[in-house]
């Protein structure tokens, strides 16, 4: 089988990593994408060593409109084609309730989850339907299905994202083109150090007592998405932990 490109965003950690190992794993080859270069040049020499993968990475901030196009437009420039997207860049800021949070908190998730995840989508979606091929893949998240407390926005974001692949769906019908929205629980990565501004031990203790779901699970379900038949098209999927009962519905031991 031909190996596809894989544009991967949020590639330097946790679930967008774990991604691009799977795919590389299986044959693929990558486009990564993060603010991190440092972290994106240690994963694609990893990788290399590994398997057979071709790597490009860019240093890119999502939330940056001319940033998003002009990697976009890099990757035509060489002639390489999107295959699968997988807009997983993305990012809680702040536990607070609505009255008390940050506009910088507020405005850096709706920048990133949602603004950002548009912008690329947007300029790749073109490339997709000249092509009349591809596969968009998003990472929701049971916040987005069940809102839970001091996470109004992030919830909302989340929510967001699943009702623009619902939305991108009906508008591309007519293309050979799939999209996914996948909504994970708790993940144990450094999602939650960033959603405490970086204080670890607050963070160590969203996973205290439960026995998380971790990265690799989520990419093999990304990976299970992307190799079905052309027929096929799963349009959303949601994993939880085994104690989750919902998106902070947990069962601590
Ligand atoms: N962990 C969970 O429990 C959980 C549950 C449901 C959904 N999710 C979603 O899963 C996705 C991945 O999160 P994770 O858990 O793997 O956390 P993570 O380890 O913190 O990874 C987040 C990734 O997003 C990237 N990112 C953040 N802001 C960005 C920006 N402006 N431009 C480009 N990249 C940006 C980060 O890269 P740089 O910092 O290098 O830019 C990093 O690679 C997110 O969309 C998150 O909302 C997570």
């Amino acid at each position: 089988m031909k190996a596809r490109n894989v544009f991967i965003t949020g590639a330097s950690s946790g679930i967008g990593k774990a991604t691009a190992y799977k795919f590389a794993e299986y044959g693929d080859n990558l486009i990564l994408c993060a603010r991190r270069k440092e972290n994106l040049n240690e994963i694609a020499q990893d990788i290399k060593n590994k398997w057979r993968s071709h790597v490009h990475i860019y240093e890119l901030d999502v939330t940056n409109y001319e940033d998003v196009s002009s990697v976009v437009k890099d990757l035509e420039d060489k002639d390489i084609k999107i295959d699968i997207l997988v807009n997983n860049a993305g990012l809680a800021s702040g536990l607070d309730k609505f009255q008390d949070s940050s506009i910088e908190d507020i405005e850096k998730m709706i920048n990133t989850n949602l603004k950002g995840l548009i912008y690329v989508t947007r300029k790749v979606i073109e490339q997709m339907a000249g092509e009349n091929s591809g596969h968009i893949i998003n990472m929701g998240s049971t916040a987005g299905i069940y809102a839970y407390e001091k996470a109004a926005v992030y919830c909302a974001s989340k929510a967001a994202v699943k009702t623009l692949s619902d939305g991108i769906r009906i508008d591309i019908i007519d293309k050979d083109i799939k999209i996914t929205t996948i909504q994970p629980g708790i993940v144990q990565t450094d999602f939650s150090e960033v959603r405490f501004h970086g204080d670890s031990e607050r963070a160590e203790g969203v996973y205290k007592g439960i026995e998380a779901l971790q990265p690799e699970d989520i990419a093999d379900v990304v990976l299970y998405v992307a190799n079905q038949p052309k027929r096929v098209q799963i349009t959303d999927v949601t994993i939880m932990a085994n104690q989750q009962g919902t998106g902070f519905n947990i069962y601590r031991k």
